[in-house]
């Protein structure tokens, strides 16, 4: 019979999963603590823009294969597999992660399970949370069942959610028995059929390994926005140097890309829960490197608010146009988004603020209500005595200076994410200023 499924918590990643787990043909039942995130799930509602998983959140309630409870009992007697997806957030005022919620939910099934059954982290945790899992799950669970526990790291990007899940590029599970890798190898049975690589290793490895494919993706962009510095102070182009460099398939062009850097719900907390975990474990020195990395990647953000200053003159009163908020494209989240946080300051500098964003104006005005939200791009450049391209939404890296030049009060803007050709705006009368470009300030204003 097919494995019954379970995912716990419902999230970005567990909503994910849970359809992803229906769509190869699982049944599946996601779980909650948040009522009313069960009932808008179940009504196939989801609280998050990802391209194309509201269809299968629809076919496979349609289907019947995906439901949602609140209830461990449910889940205890029902699955044979629990997937853990619970948020492992960045501790109030402390650079560590804090577990609880995966604490909470390995001891609450602990506590239900009524079967033989397999327990599977997918959140990101701190090296070494496995182990001490496994010794919450003996002090909980009944005697008369068998619980084996594994670690699948889970590398989901935002924007290709559906496709990392169901295609990924490899699967890794930490196990410490043959019953947990079978298990998963049926799981995965449609993604191993394709040859996608399947690391099968221990614990602490598993854990890391998220870390460290994370940290490495942080170096890189900080790697090229600090040779942005460089260009910025003495001339010549960073994307030029961006490609040169890619072309050495050691290197590889992606995630190369200079601008305004990382922001988001994991590289920037997942960077910094490992230099807490390190220094925890006495290797104070280990990580060090990764507090320049976050440190350039802010640097990036007071850089712009230079540019829009030096450009501007004094803020307070002028018109400032900003084209994108969300931490990225294709999707309409803001943690810890760059774009919002400029936006934010600039609003605080005292400019006149006008924000469009093609998917996250609804989540940025529920951190900041007062940033004036417009629905296009016309509307939000309309008498902007800059432009600010924050985000690199496709419709924005199309743009064209001609379709703007009427709108605005003065041809200004500025190319955080370093998508626009700068001479053709320029032919256009527009002073152009990208980041890691050389910037002239008697030039501007
Ligand atoms: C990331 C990891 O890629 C994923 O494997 C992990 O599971 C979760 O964290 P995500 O947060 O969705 O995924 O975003 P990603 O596409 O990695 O981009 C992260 C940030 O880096 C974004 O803010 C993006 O704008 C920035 N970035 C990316 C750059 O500044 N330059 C680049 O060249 C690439």
């Amino acid at each position: 019979m097919a494995l019954h499924i379970a995912v716990i918590g419902t999230g970005y990643l567990g909503a994910t999963h849970a359809a992803c787990m229906a769509e190869l043909g699982f049944e599946v039942l996601g779980l909650d603590v948040d009522q009313e995130k069960v009932d808008s799930l179940s009504r196939g509602e989801l609280p998050f823009h990802e391209p194309g998983l509201p269809e299968l959140l629809l076919k496979h309630i349609d289907s019947g294969r995906l439901r949602f409870t609140t209830s461990y009992e449910e889940v205890g007697v029902w699955a044979d597999v629990h997937f853990i997806g619970v948020g492992t957030p960045q501790l109030p005022g402390e650079y560590a992660a804090d577990v609880a919620f995966v604490d909470a939910a390995t001891v609450s099934l602990a506590e239900n399970i009524t079967k033989d059954a397999l327990i599977v982290g997918k959140s990101t945790v701190p090296v070494g949370t496995t182990r001490r899992l496994l010794g919450l799950i003996a002090k909980n669970k009944r005697e008369d069942v068998r619980i084996d526990l594994a670690w699948n790291p889970e590398f989901l990007r935002e924007g290709f959610a559906v496709k990392d899940t169901i295609t990924p590029d490899r699967l890794v599970v930490g196990v410490d028995s043959v019953r947990a890798e079978e298990t998963l190898r049926e799981v995965y049975a449609s993604a191993l059929a394709l040859d996608t690589p399947f690391i099968s290793t221990d614990f602490e490895t598993a854990e890391l390994v998220k870390v460290a494919a994370n940290a490495f993706l942080a170096t890189k962009i900080s790697f090229i926005n600090a040779f942005s510095e460089v260009t910025e102070a003495v001339g010549g182009d960073i994307r030029t140097l961006a490609d040169a460099i890619g072309h050495d398939s050691r290197i590889g062009r992606k995630f190369l890309n200079a601008g305004l850097g990382f922001g988001g719900g994991c590289l920037p907390k997942d960077i910094r829960a490992l230099q807490a975990r390190v220094s925890e474990l006495g290797l104070d020195r280990t990580m060090r490197f990764l507090t320049e990395v976050d440190e350039i990647n802010l640097r990036r953000r007071e850089r712009v608010i230079y540019l829009a200053a030096e450009i501007l003159g004094d803020l307070a009163g002028k018109k400032i146009a900003v084209l994108g908020v969300t931490f990225k494209p294709d999707s309409d989240d803001v943690r810890d988004s760059p774009a919002l946080d400029i936006a934010a300051r600039l609003y605080g500098s005292g400019a006149d603020v006008t924000v469009y964003d093609p998917e996250g104006n609804a989540n940025a005005a529920k951190r900041f209500p007062r940033l004036h939200y417009v629905d296009d791009t016309s509307t939000a450049v309309a008498e902007a005595d800059l432009v600010m391209l924050l985000t690199e939404w496709p419709e924005f890296k199309a743009l064209e200076p001609a379709s703007l030049t009427s709108l605005v009060n003065k041809r200004r803007i500025i190319d955080a994410r370093n998508v626009l050709d700068a001479t053709s705006w320029e032919h256009a009368g527009w002073h152009f200023t990208a980041l890691g470009q050389y910037f002239e300030p008697t030039a501007a204003s």
